[in-house]
């Protein structure tokens, strides 16, 4: 290895309900990447989806509408020979290309458009590695449903569920309403499928209640899904670190403010706790880390992932709730403060999490990309 210092991309903010959490977890993290190793790239996306870059992209994502960002707007190429930052209004000669070129990305931005594999799209097609999952994991952590399948079909523990369109909820409500509670016991979580930190998700103790949650999810995503209660949950919290042969941290709980962990108990309040680590029997703490495990692997995760559960606390009953491609990283966030606890500081787990981005790279390239056929019959 040379001593070349590595550049890291940090891409933040985003055009999604979560830009605020994500300039958090990106301010720590750019604060907190070892400068000897590392030359860092704060990389901005507006709330109107603008991609800008320099050194105040923060105090700009913070105070949108100032005149100078027009000046800074950034995009990446989806040519992989130059991986590179360039501004929208000049194509950079070679030269200035490879001083622009970054070695490796760190998306650190929460849901849709973001977490939910477009991005890691994007990402792909420019050829520069980048931590976390790839489009299919990130598609799938990102979606309530098809996550729920997967892990069905591995015979993972979850709630009962069911799931619909909004264009058949449009279509004929009360055969949705009838199918619903023919199938489900109340109280019941409705839930737009793609989304995070809460945002468009409501229980239902009635029918009454329902139709008004499912309304509500339906403002957000034109599929959605309705599932059993975990009743007492107690929310236990997990991480996840490696790509082929991920490993598991320490569980967490976390215990909501609120009556669930809705967006204000999360963010606004500041009065839910985070426990590390959880109180548990040591039997409970192998069978989340084993789950965990198979939840990463089911869903073809990749770098990092926290991985939720439900625990009825009467029945001693663990539920397999969601796992997360990008979990919130401030320096006091349950996913770094897991592995903190589990023997691997803030520091040292951004190290790891690059080492991996680029580790997961090699390895993709090592698969062809073309075939050469017996005949060259697309020549005549
Ligand atoms: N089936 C359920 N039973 C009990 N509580 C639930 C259930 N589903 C969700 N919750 C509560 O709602 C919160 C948010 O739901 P979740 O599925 O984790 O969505 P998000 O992706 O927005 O975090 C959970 O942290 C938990 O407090
Ligand atoms: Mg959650």
């Amino acid at each position: 290895m040379s001593n070349k210092k590595i550049r890291v991309g940090v891409i933040f903010g985003g055009k999604s309900g979560e830009h605020e959490v994500s300039i958090v977890s990106a301010l720590s993290i750019i604060a907190a990447l070892d400068r000897k190793k590392y030359d860092v790239v704060p990389i901005g996306i507006t709330k109107k989806g603008q991609w800008i870059a320099g050194s105040k992209v923060a105090s700009i994502l913070k105070n949108q509408g100032i005149k100078e960002f027009p000046l800074l707007e950034k995009i990446i190429t989806p040519d992989p020979t130059k991986g590179s930052l360039v501004p929208i209004t000049s194509v950079k000669p070679k030269a200035r290309l490879k001083e622009t070129a970054l070695d490796v990305i760190f998306p650190v931005l929460h849901g849709p458009l973001g977490e939910d594999g477009t991005m890691q799209g994007l990402l792909e097609l420019s050829g520069i590695p980048y931590v976390g999952a790839g489009v299919l994991g990130s598609a799938v952590g990102m979606d309530k449903i098809v996550m729920k399948k997967l892990f069905r079909d591995e015979n993972l523990p979850i709630v009962k569920f069911y799931d619909f369109l909004r264009t058949s909820w449009k279509k004929d409500p009360q055969k949705i309403t009838k199918d619903v509670t023919k199938r489900l016991a109340f109280p019941m979580f409705v839930k737009p499928a793609n989304l995070g930190s809460s945002v468009g998700i409501s229980k239902a103790k009635h029918r009454k209640e329902l139709i008004a949650a499912i309304k509500e999810a339906a403002k957000y995503d034109r599929r959605i899904i309705i599932e059993e209660t975990v009743p007492n949950a107690r929310e236990i919290e997990i991480s996840v670190l490696g790509n082929d042969n991920p490993k598991t941290s320490l569980p967490g709980e976390v215990v909501a403010s609120n009556e669930f962990y809705d967006y204000d108990a999360k963010y606004i309040d500041g009065k839910s706790e985070i426990i590390i680590p959880a109180k548990l029997p040591s039997k409970t703490i192998r069978t989340i880390q084993a789950i965990a495990l198979r939840a990463f692997q089911a869903t073809d995760c990749a770098g990092m992932a926290r991985v939720d559960f439900l625990l009825d606390q009467k029945k001693n009953k663990l539920y397999l709730n969601e796992i997360n491609t990008i979990p919130g990283f401030t320096s006091i966030s349950m996913y770094p403060k897991l592995w903190e606890a589990s023997g691997i500081s803030y520091v040292k787990l951004l190290d790891k999490l690059i080492q991996l981005a680029i580790e997961r790279k090699l390895d993709r390239n090592k698969s062809l990309t073309s075939y050469r056929p017996k005949k060259e019959w697309h020549k005549k």
